[in-house]
């Protein structure tokens, strides 16, 4: 197995609906429609049942996709262990995933998030070797009624789930909506204990991006269009940012991967972490990220033992967790040199 497979690695940007891959949404196809491919079937699911390579539409469809087959408890409650699984499979360590609950024909916002939460705590009690946490997503296009919900079913659920849910996320299709208009939920889920990990410049709007900082965002997701006074900010409070290669350079937001700003971002030293963001939609994996960056910036085993090491530090794991991850990552680091 190669290097990028078995280093131990941690992902702080995975959307659980954007994490299913090809065998897990056709197992859950099957849960919900039976084995039979029915007449009129669509193309591109067909596709997928056969193993077939995608276009990028395609693979976009992806999302709507998860989203009905997800829409009740075991077909949620599956998806979740596959992701887990998979993950694990991968070797990652640490896992943040994020979800935005929904409230479905077959499940209240309330059921869809529990769960998803008792998936996490049963997959740390089966000590599969990884840490699992969940931070619980605003859709922007649903609209500040949502958000608000959303804060309050988490701050409700997390003393039912202690430790589990450590952050907040803000992501969806920003387009047609305001920034400020979430900020009253997302400081009532600061105000709660809640860590803010913000798709933030993810367009260009520097505006919103300062408006982002003012608040306070302890992570930046993407940060693509982070500049000027605003990289200052972050360069000043060392903010980290999420970096996801191959989901910017298929969603175009970065032409290529040599132009990807992660590339600024380790010229100066910048905390940054790489993620996949959804590996199922953009058919990667952590491990796969990982290559390509260090492949594209002529990075060396060391640094991405160090990269992985380094976001131990940005994660919301407790101290206790952070001490045992930082063990793990030691113990394999400690076989590298003696193999060297
Ligand atoms: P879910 O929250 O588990 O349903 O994960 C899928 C959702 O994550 C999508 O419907 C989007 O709202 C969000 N998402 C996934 N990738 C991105 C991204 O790159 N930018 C903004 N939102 C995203
Ligand atoms: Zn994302």
């Amino acid at each position: 197995m190669d290097f990028y497979h078995l280093l131990p690695k941690i992902e702080l940007h995975a959307h659980l609906n954007g994490s299913l891959s090809n065998s897990t949404l056709a197992e859950l196809r099957e849960l919900k429609y039976g084995k039979e491919v029915p007449s009129g079937t669509d193309d591109c699911f067909y596709k997928i049942l056969n193993g077939e390579s995608l276009t990028l539409e395609e693979c976009f469809k992806k999302f709507q996709y998860a989203h009905d087959l997800t829409d009740r408890r075991e077909a949620l409650a599956r998806a979740t262990e596959r992701v887990i699984e998979e993950f694990a499979k991968d070797s990652v360590i640490y896992l943040e995933l994020r979800t935005t609950p929904k409230c479905t024909a077959q499940m209240t916002k309330r059921e869809y998030l529990t769960t998803v939460l008792d998936v996490i705590r049963k997959s740390s009690e089966n000590q599969r070797g990884i840490v699992v946490k969940l931070l619980p997503s605003i859709d922007r296009s649903k609209g500040v009624q949502e958000a608000m919900e959303n804060v309050n079913l988490a701050i409700e659920l997390s003393s039912s789930f202690p430790g589990l849910m450590v952050a907040f996320d803000l992501s969806g299709n920003p387009f047609g909506t305001t920034f400020s208009d979430f900020v009253p939920a997302l400081q009532r889920a600061r105000e709660h204990g809640f860590r803010l990990a913000l798709h933030c410049g993810e367009f260009e709007d520097e505006q919103e991006v300062k408006e982002m900082f003012a608040l306070g965002v302890d992570r930046i997701g993407h940060g693509t269009f982070i500049e000027g006074e605003n990289l200052a900010f972050a360069q000043e409070h060392k903010i980290p940012f999420e970096c996801c290669l191959t989901s910017n350079v298929k969603c175009k937001t970065v032409p290529s991967y040599e132009d990807h700003h992660v590339a600024k971002l380790l010229k100066l030293k910048h905390p940054v972490c790489v993620c996949t963001d959804d590996f199922g939609v953009f058919e990667t994996s952590l491990s796969q990220e990982l290559k390509i960056c260090a492949s594209t910036f002529s990075l060396t085993n060391t640094d991405m033992v160090e990269m992985q090491r380094n976001a131990i530090e940005y994660s919301f794991a407790s101290e206790q967790e952070k001490k045992e991850l930082r063990a793990k990552i030691e113990q394999f680091s400690e076989t590298l040199s003696k193999e060297l």
